[in-house]
């Protein structure tokens, strides 16, 4: 697969860290104001999601599949040249304009990408059978959960014509948009390209548990959605569904628990003690975050959460910057798209690790501190740039990566056969 797609993805992920900084700078010093804060905050959020992890599902998919792909693979090429150029003029758009015309054109144009890119992997899929059953499933509930998000965006359009800008629905449309995206679309479709590349290597996972698993997590992510609402008041309605979806994705992130540390011995057979211990961080980032969502059922606290804008962002980026995004470096190195066995990918993947530890403790210190004493934590400002910084530092290391040659570490990292 050309190498070229990797420096994409990763283009992205520095561009989104880097717009991440730069907010942080925002709140210690004037210097850098030089755009509104909403451009970058939209421009970053984009990049990250339309951008980083987008390009990355596809990079990892076509990794999988690229000698399989045979007559397909230009298109696959083009798919991923459209999105990378596509998005980047977005990026810009959003910085200059903000939410605007332009903007909202190239989103809306990005939507037609990802049908794109559903249609393209789906016709794949029923020339392959060999796939495994399970990780079809699986992205296939990702697909089915992505055409769902993207009814979040073209609401927007609507409910931004009506001039509701400011009402519950059009946040309502948003939430609905960001939890099919990572809880839908995001989560299904990495699952089921972990299945893919352990089948790869001959690991064979309970079957019967991760279908059941599937079935639980999918059904359970529509009642799930009002977890992320329930700052509305739907009456004992919203609680019950809030419920359903909580416990219902809870057990199913337990028994996905379950399968991978069962199988942990031939995991660590089969790939690195380093790519091991990423995907125990993982899973274990996987289940944390199923259980924060318990406290959100309790709606005096669920209305305070979401009042408490550090809170909020501590709980986004838990997910998408420590689930999600490992979840990528981890198959990234699984698939042997950055080497672990180098040592910037070692020490990029640590500072990595510390930055995302420090801002997620500072996030929610901080967050705590403002609901219970109505005082901000010292320093917090600082240290969330020093955070951030780490983060770019580690995505620069990993990055830098792809330019320098083999070097083993340790003798113990690559058992594969
Ligand atoms: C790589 C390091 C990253 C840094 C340093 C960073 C930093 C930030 C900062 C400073 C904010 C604004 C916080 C505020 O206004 O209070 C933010 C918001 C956000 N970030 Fe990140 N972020 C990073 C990665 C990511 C990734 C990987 C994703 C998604 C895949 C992401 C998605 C978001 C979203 C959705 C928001 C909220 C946007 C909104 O409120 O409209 N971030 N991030």
């Amino acid at each position: 697969m050309p190498k070229h797609m990797l420096h994409i993805s990763l283009f992205f992920l520095l561009l989104t860290a880097s717009t991440g900084v730069w907010m942080r700078l925002y709140t210690v010093s004037n210097s850098v104001h030089i755009i509104p804060y909403d451009h970058l905050l939209h421009g970053h959020s984009h990049a990250a999601i339309l951008g980083w992890t987008f390009l990355a599902m596809l990079i990892i998919f076509f990794k999988l599949s690229w000698d399989e792909l045979d007559n397909m693979q230009q298109e696959a090429k083009l798919l991923i040249l459209s999105t990378g150029i596509l998005t980047f003029i977005m990026f810009i758009a959003f910085l200059v304009e903000g939410y605007a015309l332009y903007s909202i054109i190239l989103s809306t144009v990005h939507i037609l990408i990802e049908y794109w890119a559903i249609i393209f992997i789906l016709r794949f899929l029923k020339k392959k059978p060999s796939i495994p059953f399970a990780s079809r499933l699986f992205m296939k509930g990702a697909f089915l959960t992505l055409f769902i998000s993207s009814l979040g965006p073209w609401s927007l359009g609507v409910i931004a014509s009506q001039q509701l800008q400011k009402s519950d629905l059009f946040d309502m449309a948003i939430y609905f948009y960001l939890h099919f995206q990572y809880n839908g679309w995001l989560t299904l479709m990495l699952i089921g390209m972990f299945i893919y590349a352990l089948s790869k290597k001959g690991i064979q996972i309970q079957k019967n548990i991760v279908i059941y698993s599937f079935w639980t997590y999918t059904i359970s992510l529509f009642p799930g959605y009002f977890l992320s609402i329930l700052w509305y008041d739907f009456g004992k309605i919203g609680i019950i569904l809030g419920m359903i979806g909580a416990f219902g994705q809870l057990i199913s992130v337990m028994l996905l628990c379950y399968t991978f540390f069962k199988n942990k011995i031939t995991i660590q057979f089969h790939f690195s003690n380093r790519n091991h211990s990423l995907l125990k961080i993982v899973f274990i980032l996987f289940f944390c975050k199923s259980i924060l969502e318990l406290f959100l059922l309790y709606s005096p606290l669920a209305n305070l959460i979401y009042e408490t804008r550090n809170l909020v962002i501590g709980y986004l980026h838990l997910v998408l910057l420590g689930f999600i995004t490992l979840f990528i470096f981890a198959l990234y190195q699984m698939e042997t798209l950055i080497d672990d066995t180098k040592l910037f990918v070692n020490v990029g993947i640590l500072i990595f690790l510390i930055g995302f530890g420090i801002n997620e403790i500072i996030l929610f210190l901080s967050g705590l501190s403002q609901l219970i004493l109505d005082k901000p934590i010292l320093f917090q400002n600082h240290l969330l740039t020093i955070a951030s910084g780490l983060l770019t530092f580690g995505i620069l290391f990993i990055w830098c990566s792809l330019f320098t040659r083999q070097k083993k570490i340790v003798s113990t990292t690559n058992k594969n056969p």
